[in-house]
């Protein structure tokens, strides 16, 4: 078994393909970072654009580099969702003209579903294991139980934790992405120097906030002033990545009480995303899980930011259980994994 996998629903383009016994023959990823970065943020219309100059040179790089032709495929895959939806479109649209003229399936992917089986590619984790998904896009909590099976245990109410992040940086003015700065920055900040708010911390449930905490960023820097000295910015970021994390592992606390409880069968916390680089999170994560008697898994840094390996891997496992798709599939801007959890309307796609 061999899949053809295609990734554009955020500012990665990205082409892979993956075997069916999990070895990785090629995986190109063209990150869109330097031309968002003017602007601190993702720039939707930029980056579809970006994707339709890109895909079709990356995905004759990835065919190449794994020594391939289209008639070895067993299936194209493509993340039909969520996501920017030009972008979304793109990788699509792209994955079923391959599928028409090779008459190889299509399978369209939820980008959620790459993440949360990355794991198997990587650790061939079993399943039910407890998913924490933080990135740029996406803070949630899941069950995973199966393909196709996901019990969504918490989401964002409002900002995705990178996306935090990202806007603390911004504010902060360390660069784009603001992940990896605002973790620089804080290696030399004091934690304890400003109180900010730890989002639903002690709170029920797993869903996740931080906006608040955001807000809390912006005005303490407002106060700092112009005369603000790199001491300050360096405080202000570790006090921010302290506060960030610290509401995390309330949250996450939480969802391994009730997942060591209801699924007796789970041993993994499998942690997705980009913000899963950040040491400071991976550090308290340890902890937290060596209490439990649960193992946490973390795969490689480029398998965990978005890549297209993730969904020629999603697309193998759907593809072994028949999971096809029709070539008039719709790409989906909103696509929550579990269908049956509550909507958070703020959110957006980031539900
Ligand atoms: O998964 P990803 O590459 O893209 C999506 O958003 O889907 O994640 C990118 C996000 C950005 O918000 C970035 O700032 C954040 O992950 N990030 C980090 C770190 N590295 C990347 N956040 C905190 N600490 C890091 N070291
Ligand atoms: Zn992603």
């Amino acid at each position: 078994m061999m899949v053809l996998g295609l990734e554009s629903s955020c500012d990665e383009t990205a082409a892979a393909v993956v075997t069916g016994a999990g070895e990785i023959l090629s995986n190109v990823v063209l990150s869109q970072t330097e031309a968002h970065a003017p602007f601190g943020g993702v720039v939707p219309e930029i980056a579809a654009r970006a994707h339709v100059t890109h895909m079709d040179r990356l995905v004759d790089q990835a065919m190449k580099r794994a020594d391939v032709r289209y008639d070895d495929l067993s299936a194209v895959a493509a993340t039909a969702g969520p996501g920017l939806i030009g972008g979304v479109l793109v990788g699509l649209m792209t994955a079923k003209a391959i599928a028409a003229v090779t008459e190889i399936p299509l399978i369209g992917v939820n980008h959620l579903e790459g993440h949360a089986l990355t794991a198997r590619l990587t650790d061939k984790v079993a399943f039910p294991y407890l998913l924490l998904l933080v990135s740029g896009g996406h803070s949630q909590l899941l069950v995973v139980e199966g393909v196709g099976a996901y019990r969504r245990l918490g989401t964002t109410i409002d900002d995705a934790v990178g996306e935090a992040f990202d806007k603390t940086a911004k504010m902060l003015d360390l660069g784009f992405p603001g992940g990896p700065a605002v973790e620089k920055a804080a290696e030399k900040g004091n934690p304890d120097r400003f109180d900010l708010p730890r989002p639903l911390k002690g709170r029920e449930g797993c869903n996740f906030s931080f906006s608040g905490l955001k807000t809390a960023v912006r005005r303490t820097r407002e106060k700092l002033g112009a005369s603000a000295t790199a001491e300050d910015i360096a405080d202000l970021a570790a006090s921010f990545q302290k506060a960030a994390v610290e509401s995390l592992m309330d949250r996450v606390s939480h969802a391994l009480d009730l997942f060591v409880d209801e699924y007796p069968a789970g041993t993994s916390l499998v942690v997705a995303g980009g913000v899963a680089a950040n040491q400071y999170l991976k550090g308290q994560l340890e902890n937290l899980v060596a209490l439990r008697g649960v193992r946490l898994i973390v795969p490689p840094r480029h398998l965990c930011t978005d890549n297209g390996a993730m969904i020629a891997w999603a697309g193998i496992e759907r593809l072994r259980l028949g999971l096809t798709d029709p070539l008039d599939l719709a790409a989906r801007a909103r696509w929550p994994l579990d269908p049956t959890a509550a909507p958070a309307p703020f959110a957006g796609y980031k539900a």
